[in-house]
């Protein structure tokens, strides 16, 4: 069903379908369901008719009705969870009616020359966001952004990869699907490939410079184009994707800190905003969930489990625990359910939702945190062993301390010890706890905009933000990988 009706009209469906459950008590694992569900019924009223993904029905005050290849590119991803999940063929059929609306508006924006550039320079494609009818902003805006086009390739390729596992999605796409998923996909890493060295806006949209986030997307990108084009036998242009690879492999390495003890999220700064300060910024979190997911597992730097991830994630809850009020509270009413806290962009963040004053913290960089948890408790189940490091040692004493004895830090522990169990359900426990402060927050009938107030908890920004419901549904589906 492709509707044009956006939010409400759905969260009455909802309201009917959860009556006799409160989305707001009872246990995460129902209110992880519920909101998966209203996730997806939210994400699919985001997408037009014509394929657009409006990153919010606001069209005022913000006015967030436009379609950003970021947005997109995630929530796209997100929207087939189910198909990978076995939805039934019917079901199945639907979501790759939207997958092809998605990528046939995809491929008329790459068409089109922006105020990013031309058409034939590729350089068009760093616009970052669109008019619903297709036609590129044209207003002032922090532009080129080059994580877009990375993200929408990973979104293609996984997609192209789903259909060779899946034989109703497969069907549902047909072979005009496919041929225009390759289209797409080939602009967007072929742009990947030329153009990662330029200098870019962040995912913000308000730095310039050379962004961790974005390069990370990269990577993950041309690592997924090499094997593509390998696939197809094109071993030329695979390659020239390889080479790339290993030089953005080694100028990842540079983001790291070991003086600050975190990743930085920005070098090379060349313009946007210069406040930025402590450097430290949640999308570090983001990248090495967005990016992860093509080699599940297999991701050699900067994934889920590694060191300099997690002593970033620590930096961040220390850091924004202190910032916002909010975060004093830690109980929900009436529950003993632990809440951990609240996370925002950055420290230094003035973005309030709407202009500019001080920033709050949002639903999706705290569901960031909440499936950070997850993945590393999968991830380290998956591996049977953990090697405790000077560098995630304050982020495995605060999730799981009885795995230290007094003076102990650095040491491994292996799925042979006594505390190994206690370990993946104490993560687990706090993936949880970024779950709760986000229910803690979201409105009665579960709705999500895109931050809530720092002092008094109220949700404000963008309404229905179609990325925080994205992020929701990321968590779960790691929640579940996790306990399996
Ligand atoms: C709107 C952008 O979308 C947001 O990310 C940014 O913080 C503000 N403009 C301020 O530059
Ligand atoms: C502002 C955020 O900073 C940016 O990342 C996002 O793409 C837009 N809002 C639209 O949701």
């Amino acid at each position: 069903m492709f509707s044009f009706v956006i939010g409400s009209l759905h969260v009455n469906a909802d309201t009917e379908r959860s009556k006799g459950f409160d989305l707001k008590h009872g246990p995460i694992e129902q209110w992880y369901s519920a909101m998966a569900q209203k996730a997806e019924h939210m994400m699919q009223s985001n997408q037009l008719q014509n394929g657009a993904i409006i990153a919010s029905p606001s069209r005022h005050e913000p006015d967030y009705y436009y379609h950003w290849t970021r947005d997109a590119a995630l929530t796209m991803d997100a929207m087939l969870l189910p198909v990978r999940n076995g939805s039934s063929p019917k079901v199945t059929a639907e979501y790759a009616a939207r997958a092809i609306k998605y990528l046939d508006f995809s491929l008329q924006t790459q068409r089109q020359e922006s105020l990013s550039g031309s058409v034939e320079s590729l350089r068009n494609l760093g616009e970052p966001k669109y008019y619903v009818d297709g036609r590129p902003f044209d207003g002032p805006w922090g532009r080129p952004q080059a994580d877009g086009p990375a993200l929408r390739a990973l979104t293609v390729l996984r997609l192209l990869e789903l259909a060779k596992e899946n034989r109703d999605f497969a069907q549902g796409l047909g072979s005009s699907g496919v041929t225009l998923a390759q289209e797409v996909v080939r602009r967007d890493l072929q742009y990947v490939l030329l153009r990662w060295r330029d200098a870019s806006f962040d995912l913000w949209e308000e730095v310039q410079g050379s962004h961790f986030y974005t390069r990370l997307a990269q990577y993950q990108a041309l690592i997924a184009g090499a094997k593509y084009f390998t696939e197809k036998k094109d071993q030329n242009i695979a390659a020239k994707f390889q080479r790339e690879v290993a030089a953005v492999k080694a100028d990842l390495e540079r983001f790291w800190s070991e003086d600050r003890g975190y990743i930085l999220t920005t070098l090379d700064r060349s313009g946007g905003l210069d406040y930025k300060t402590s450097n430290l910024d949640s999308s570090v979190i983001l990248a090495a969930l967005h990016a992860a997911e093509v080699q599940e597992n297999k991701l050699d730097i900067y994934g889920p489990l590694d060191d300099r991830i997690l002593a970033t994630a620590q930096e961040l809850k220390t850091a924004f625990n202190r910032i916002y009020p909010v975060n004093n509270i830690r109980q929900s009413k009436g529950s003993s359910v632990f809440l951990e806290p609240g996370i925002g962009r950055y420290p230094e963040d003035r973005y309030d939702g709407v202009g500019s004053s001080e920033g709050h913290p949002w639903f999706l960089a705290t569901m960031a945190l909440s499936e950070l948890h997850y993945r590393v408790a999968q991830q380290l189940d998956a591996k049977g062993s953990l090697v405790i490091t000077q560098r995630n040692y304050a982020f495995f004493r605060d999730v799981s301390p009885s795995l230290f004895s007094p003076g102990q830090k650095t040491r491994t522990v292996s799925k042979k010890d006594s505390q190994w169990q206690a370990l993946i359900t104490d993560l687990i426990r706090a993936g949880d706890g970024y779950a709760e402060r986000v229910r803690f927050h979201s409105g009665d009938d579960g709705a999500l905009s895109e931050q809530f107030n720092r002092y008094s908890g109220f949700m404000r920004g963008a309404r229905d933000l179609t990325w925080s419901y994205a992020s929701v549904a990321t968590a779960w589906h790691a929640r579940k990988k996790a306990l399996n």
